[in-house]
Formats: structure tokens, sequence, C-alpha cells
């Protein structure tokens, strides 16, 4: 009988240390390097970056919350704290998902990027007429976006860091500078440089970010360098800029990226990586309408092996560019829900992120770790 227990013992520690070994000592694969995978992406870059994710306050009540609590060391509210979502109507807040989100962050220790106080898309219908259905003036819609700003940011004075206080204003017109949304056809330009004075009133200690993407086009890339540096030169208290790096597997060039991260650095603001994804698919196919040119929507070694290829490189520039980037968001969790499923076609997924759908690492994301180090 004792026997047989040492050896059912000796089993049992044995199981346990493999487990315990692999775990720690995860393999790249072709046993390359050894990489500590008991760490996660923030521990890996802490002496780079904060490494964050997007999340919805449904995603923390399941396996997902166990998963950013390793990984990530910020928060974006994909959602919660936008106009339309958590100011519905004139008199009326819904707290609650973005209360829930900042009860998770505060609770494990996350930083929160708040997102956003100002944007064409998602803003309640309410905040541009009146009772009479009419379109309302410069002045009230200053008044109500001061309103707005002040509730939302005063409430969580102190909690959250950073926000993305006007999101997406530069035009994707190569010959229109704004673009023609609601708040610069009612206010002109002044909506923006009021917002960030109206956020840096709410809370002095936050710091305050413009954000957009297609960052790395030339063209936008200037237009949104000019914004920025004429808020900051004016005096407006604007801390950083927020490039949403919404990306593919043929974007950005390596000359398209190191031009665009040496630009937005040479602003003296901080840098912020703000929605990474890497789509599989080549960016003019990134198009909601389009269904993959070969048909094909699995997720093949092909696709696998480009994305891995440009996860290296893009995380091979922003260590280049760490003394200025000071945070990388990863938009959304895992393959398992992303913004990009919201349009399916034929059944098109683009799989963008670093962990599959149950939640383990793909390839790239150890690719990513090694850039770290
Ligand atoms: O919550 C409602 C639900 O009640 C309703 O039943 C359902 C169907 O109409 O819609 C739900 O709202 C959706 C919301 O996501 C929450 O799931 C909206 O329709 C949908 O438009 C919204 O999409 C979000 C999109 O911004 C809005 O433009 C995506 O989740 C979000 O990932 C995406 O994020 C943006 C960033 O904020 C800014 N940068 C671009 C990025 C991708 O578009």
């Amino acid at each position: 009988m004792k026997s047989f227990l040492s050896a059912a013992l000796v089993a049992i520690v044995s199981v346990l240390l493999v487990f315990c070994g692999s775990g720690r000592q995860a393999q790249k694969g072709n046993g390359a390097s050894v990489i500590d995978s008991s760490k996660g992406l923030k521990d890996h870059f802490a002496n780079s970056f904060a490494i964050g994710v997007a999340v919805s306050p449904r995603a923390l009540k399941t396996d997902e919350a166990a998963l950013i609590r390793q990984q990530f060391n910020s928060i974006t509210p994909e959602n919660a704290m936008k106009m339309g979502p958590i100011h519905p109507r004139e008199n009326e807040y819904f707290w609650r998902d973005a209360d829930s989100i900042m009860a998770f962050a505060e609770t494990n220790g996350i930083r929160v990027r708040g997102h956003n106080l100002c944007w064409h898309n998602q803003s309640p219908r309410w905040m541009f007429t009146n009772e009479k259905g009419d379109t309302v003036s410069s002045e009230t819609l200053l008044q109500r976006l001061k309103e707005h700003i002040t509730a939302v940011v005063g409430r969580y004075k102190g909690r959250i860091y950073a926000w993305d206080v006007v999101n997406e204003a530069i035009s994707d017109r190569k010959d229109e500078y704004m673009r023609n949304s609601p708040w610069y056809r009612i206010c002109g330009e002044q909506f923006i440089a009021k917002a960030f004075e109206y956020a840096h009133a709410a809370d002095p200690g936050a710091l305050l970010f413009y954000n957009d993407y297609n960052e790395i086009d030339p063209v936008k890339r200037e237009k949104i360098y000019r914004l920025v540096k004429r808020l900051k030169d004016a005096g407006v208290p604007i801390h950083g800029v927020g490039l949403q790096a919404h990306w593919a597997i043929n974007e950005p060039g390596d000359e398209e990226l190191e031009n665009t991260l040496a630009r937005f650095s040479s602003l003296g603001l901080q840098v912020q990586i703000t929605e990474l994804d890497i789509s599989v698919y080549n960016k003019e196919h990134n198009a909601r309408e389009r269904k993959p040119e070969d048909g094909n929507t699995d997720f093949t070694a092909d696709k696998e092996q480009k994305q891995i290829d440009r996860y290296r490189k893009c995380f091979a520039a922003f260590h280049k560019y760490r003394k200025q980037i000071s945070s990388v968001t990863f938009w959304n969790i895992s393959d398992r829900a992303s913004w990009l499923d919201n349009f399916p076609v034929r059944g098109r997924k683009d799989y963008p992120l670093l962990f599959d759908k149950n939640l383990q690492p793909k390839k790239a994301y150890w690719e990513v770790v090694e850039t770290a180090h």
C-alpha cells in the first residue's frame, strides 16, 4: 500500500511539474528562445509602455476577465463612455456600464483611458436639435458639450488618467481639412479647443488626447499633425495624440510607420497607440463589403505568417519610440469578438488580435513579446 501511495505521489508531482514547467517555459515552437509565459504583455513591456485593451461590460463577466488581469494594465471602454450610450437623453445619463468597467479597473489596479467625449459617431440626436427638431445654435451646442463633458469627466475625476477628448475630427477627403460633422457645421473648428478646455476644467489632472485613424496616410497624417500642433501652440490643454492603428497585413509599410511615429513624436507630446488591430486581409479588402479575393475565410498559415510579420515590425517600431509612446492599446480582447465582425461578409473574420477565440496566445503574441526584450 505504501509503495502505491508513494508512486501515486510521484505521478501527481511530476504532472504538476510538467504543467507548471510548460506554463513557465513556453517555447516559441522552434525552441529558439524561452519566454517566461507566466508574465503577461504588461509585464514584458513594463519598461516601455502600458499595454491596454478595449472592453465591454459583458466581457468582464466572462473568462476574458482573467486574461485582461493577466495581460493588460490599461483598459478603454469600447462603447460605454461614448456620448450616445452614456447620455442618451438631455436630462438622462446611463452610468451603469461605465461604472462597472471603472469598478473592474479599480478593483484590479488597472488604469482607464476614457473614450470619448466628442465624436461625430454615436452622438445622440438630441444634442444637435431643439424641441422643434431644428438645428441648435453654436452657443447652445457648446453649452451642451460643456455640460456633457463636465458631468462625465467630473464623475470620474482623479480616477481616469487619460481621455480621448475629440475623436476623428479630421476629414478623410484629400481636399478637405475638417470632417463635415454636425459639430463642425454648427460650431466651426472652435468645438475642438472648447472640448479640451471643458475637459481640463473638469479634471486638471487628466491627460487629454486627440484621437484619429488613417494616421499613416501622408495627407491625413499632416492634417492631424497640423491640428494638434495648432492646439498645442495656442495653449489649449492637450497632452497627447492617439493613433488608432487599425491596420492590416499589408500596412503600415516600414517607411510609413517610421515617418508617422517620427512626425508625431516631434510634437513633444505623448503618443499613444489607441486601437491596434491587424486584419489578415489587405487594407483594400478591409472595406466591409468586400469578401476575400480567393473566397477563403480561414485563418490560413499564409495569413498568419503575414500577420506575425506585421505585428513584429509594428512593435519593433513602437520599441524604438518607447520614450514618446506611453501606451499601446488593442481594440478588443481576442479573435473571439472584434468590431470588424460587426459587418460580416459571408462569414468573414479578420482574426486581428494576439489571442485566439479560446483566449490562447497566437504565434504573433510570442513574436510581439520578443520585441520587448
Ligand atoms: O448597444 C446596442 C444594442 O442595444 C442594439 O441592440 C445593437 C443593435 O442595434 O446595437 C448596439 O450598439 C452597437 C454598439 O457598437 C455596441 O455593441 C452599435 O450598434 C454599434 O454601431 C457599435 O459599434 C461600435 C462602433 O465603434 C460605433 O461606431 C463598435 O463596437 C466599436 O468597436 C467601434 O469603435 C470605434 C472607436 O470608438 C473609434 N475608432 C473606430 C472604432 C471602430 O469603429
